[in-house]
């Protein structure tokens, strides 16, 4: 009897089948109430030797697990395939994976970028971890002066001192070393300062900084330069205004405003009423930069400038918080298309 049951067994699990009916067919030759193989089987239950029954009863139920088990895998295999020929449209076109979009710092710094290019000006760029020499030395600052605290440093090591940059004139050094004046160039890039992040700080940030020397280069042209910077920027009717400032490696030196972009010089909270805004530091280059790095100054003269890409794209675009630029919320960033 045991035997039988266990003849049953192995064929459920031989058994295949390709059509609903055929599933159908199984399923009343093991399971239907009238002369299905199990109702038969329990009926002869009661005819097995008791000392068999025990075993006789397992092998029973292992066997009507199995039928039901096999029926269930069959009828979902056969629907499965049958929603895939139903489903699936192979003639249409595949779904368009969404397109992302650029950093709102990318945009105002290719925005800046193409300005200065249509102005002549190349793009250069240069190593985020330096030496001493390139972001202070070089620049005027002479060891212990009070003036390397305007920038709070990362250090890397000590003795030389390796450092990231807390500005990128250090790009601009790097030039001057391998290029004879005429100089004109932009430096676009990351620069670090030990802050205090906050709405208004971040202790990363991005500058783009200018540079232009040349025979007879004059305070008018860097006003001029500014100016069309400043138009083609924040729209036409722009105006700038130089207050007198003070960079070790530019003198004279002056910081710029723009007449608010948002009141037009009315008077605002974003401008604090005063109508202004400021966005960035300029000045003629000193002649001690110019003579350290090879260029007399006695034939050549130069300007630079510097921004923050992060504060001109807070001015455009009305943000407020300069930590949005950081966090890479898509909800901040799918804005700017
Ligand atoms: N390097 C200055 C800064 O990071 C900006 C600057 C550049 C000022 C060039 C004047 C001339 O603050």
């Amino acid at each position: 009897m045991i035997d039988k049951v266990k003849n049953y067994l192995s064929e459920v699990e031989k058994f295949v089948a390709t059509k609903e009916d055929e599933i159908e067919q199984f399923r009343i030759k093991y399971l239907s109430k009238k002369g299905g193989i199990i109702t038969d089987l329990f009926t002869d239950f009661k005819n097995v030797p008791s000392e068999e029954k025990k075993e006789f009863g397992q092998f029973l139920n292992q066997l009507k697990d199995s039928v039901s088990d096999k029926i269930n895998f069959l009828k979902l295999s056969l629907s499965s395939t049958d929603d895939k020929i139903s489903d699936i449209d192979l003639s249409l076109t595949a779904e368009n994976s969404k397109l992302g979009s650029r950093h709102p710092i990318s945009l105002t710094r290719n925005e800046i970028t193409d300005i200065f290019t249509r102005l002549g000006f190349t793009i250069s760029e240069g190593p985020e971890m330096e030496d001493d020499y390139h972001v202070f030395s070089a620049l005027n600052f002479p060891p212990e002066h009070p003036a390397r605290d305007m920038q709070d440093t990362f250090f890397i090591e000590k003795n030389p001192d390796i450092l990231l940059r807390t500005h990128t004139s250090s790009v601009q050094v790097r030039v001057m070393e391998n290029q004879k004046p005429p100089i004109r160039t932009i430096s676009p890039g990351r620069v670090f300062r030990n802050e205090a992040i906050s709405a208004r700080a971040h202790c990363i940030f991005h500058q783009i900084e200018g540079l232009y020397i040349d025979k007879n280069v004059s305070f008018a042209d860097l006003k001029q330069t500014l100016m069309y910077f400043a138009k083609e920027m924040f729209g036409e009717e722009t105006k700038i205004r130089l207050r007198p400032s003070y960079f070790p490696f530019t003198e004279p030196s002056a910081e710029m405003d723009i007449s608010c972009s948002l009141c037009g010089g009315k008077g605002c909270n974003v401008c604090k009423y005063t109508g202004w805004l400021e966005i960035l530091g300029c000045g003629m280059v000193d002649p001690n930069v110019l003579e350290s790095n090879g260029i007399d100054s006695t034939i050549y003269t130069g300007f630079a400038f510097g921004m923050g890409i992060e504060r001109i794209a807070m001015l455009k675009h009305g943000i407020k918080d300069l930590r949005l630029f950081f966090e890479n919320d898509l909800r901040f960033l799918s804005q700017f298309r």
